[in-house]
């Protein structure tokens, strides 16, 4: 069982967010699985935690503009739309800057981040005191309800965290509204309280596709796109090719590619989550022709890393 935190422990709570550790704290929308999201391992705890079969990219909350804004290039409709409804159940899809803090995996390698600024006081209090981004998910297993109270935090992950804090029923209860303003047409992602109609009213020409469905997160990255890398890919790395770069794993790393990037030298999945995304993206930068990729143990966050790299395969 996890131990039930209250509002007067908030400075606990927020040093165990930054050694790393997992806390799952109350905001107006659903109960959140918090970490520190510039911190690749705490990060990876999230996935392994929830048993999230993919890594789909995560939602940082902040409570103060002024971090979140060395994070995330704030373009004039994420100002209008923060002025409008910040804080409270809008995140915002914006691009991320050169020197964002946000760890390479709770992006999921891509370019962009996904940010927000609750207005439950409790969230906003425990953001403070960390004073650095906080990847939240819902707070519970993947593919099961999202947790509107403690108790459901409890039921669903109290055997694997330590810490809940109790803030009562979330007024809310849906997740956020999702806008994406990283492109040159602001398009909803994900329907939440936030309705269409109030969104208009700050952004006329707002995209709000029809197909999405108020409980899109039952299927998350569903809409979002999935960084691969520009060169091939293959899951196999017999016949060194020329110019080929290896994503290797373990400690026996075959001789002959141009350059060698080991997620893990000790078979740490931990590890290898950690550093993913920001080795693909390295490999791909250092101008091979493909990669090749050695086998990764499909056990817990294997699973997920594993889905990563067929999808970077085009297998998928
Ligand atoms: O209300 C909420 O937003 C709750 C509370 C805890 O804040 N959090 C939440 O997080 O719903 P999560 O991880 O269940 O949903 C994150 C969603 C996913 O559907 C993901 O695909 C999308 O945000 N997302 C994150 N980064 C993105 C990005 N760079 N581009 C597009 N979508 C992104
Ligand atoms: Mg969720």
């Amino acid at each position: 069982m996890a131990l039930i935190l209250t509002k007067n422990d908030l400075v606990f709570a927020a040093e165990q967010l930054c050694n790393g550790h997992l806390v799952a704290f109350p905001t107006e929308t659903v109960y959140g699985l918090g970490a520190d999201a510039t911190d690749g391992e705490a990060v990876a705890q999230i996935y392994e935690t929830k048993e999230r079969p993919a890594f789909n990219p995560l939602i940082a909350h902040y409570a103060s503009l002024d971090l979140l804004k060395k994070d995330v290039i704030f373009t004039e409709n994420a100002r209008l739309l923060a002025e409008a409804f910040w804080p409270g159940p809008l995140t915002l899809v914006l691009k991320k800057t050169k020197d964002s803090s946000l760890s390479g995996l709770a992006c999921a390698g891509l370019t962009t981040a996904a940010v927000r600024m609750p207005s439950h006081p409790i969230a906003q209090k425990l953001l403070s005191l960390c004073a650095k981004p906080i990847v939240a998910p819902s707070a519970n297993p993947s593919g099961l309800l999202s947790p509107t109270t403690a108790a459901h935090v409890q039921k669903g992950l109290g055997n694997k965290i330590k810490w809940i804090i109790e803030g009562g029923v979330c007024t809310e209860g849906l997740e956020s509204t999702i806008v994406d303003l990283s492109t040159d047409k602001p398009t909803i992602l994900r329907y939440g309280t936030l309705t269409v109609t109030e969104l208009q009213k700050i952004i006329p020409h707002i995209v709000a596709p029809d197909h999405l469905r108020a409980d899109a997160p039952k299927a998350p990255g569903m809409l979002v796109k999935h960084y691969a890398p520009s060169c091939k890919v293959r899951l196999s790395f017999d016949n060194p090719q020329p110019n080929e770069g290896l994503l290797a794993f373990g400690p026996h790393v075959p001789q002959g590619f141009k350059v060698v990037y080991n997620l893990s030298s000790s078979s740490s999945l931990t590890e290898a989550a950690v550093h993913l995304f920001d080795y693909l993206h390295a490999l791909e930068e250092s101008g091979v022709d493909s990669i090749a990729v050695m086998p990764i143990s499909q056990e817990g966050l294997g699973k997920a890393i594993h889905d990563k790299l067929v999808r970077a395969a085009g297998l998928l």
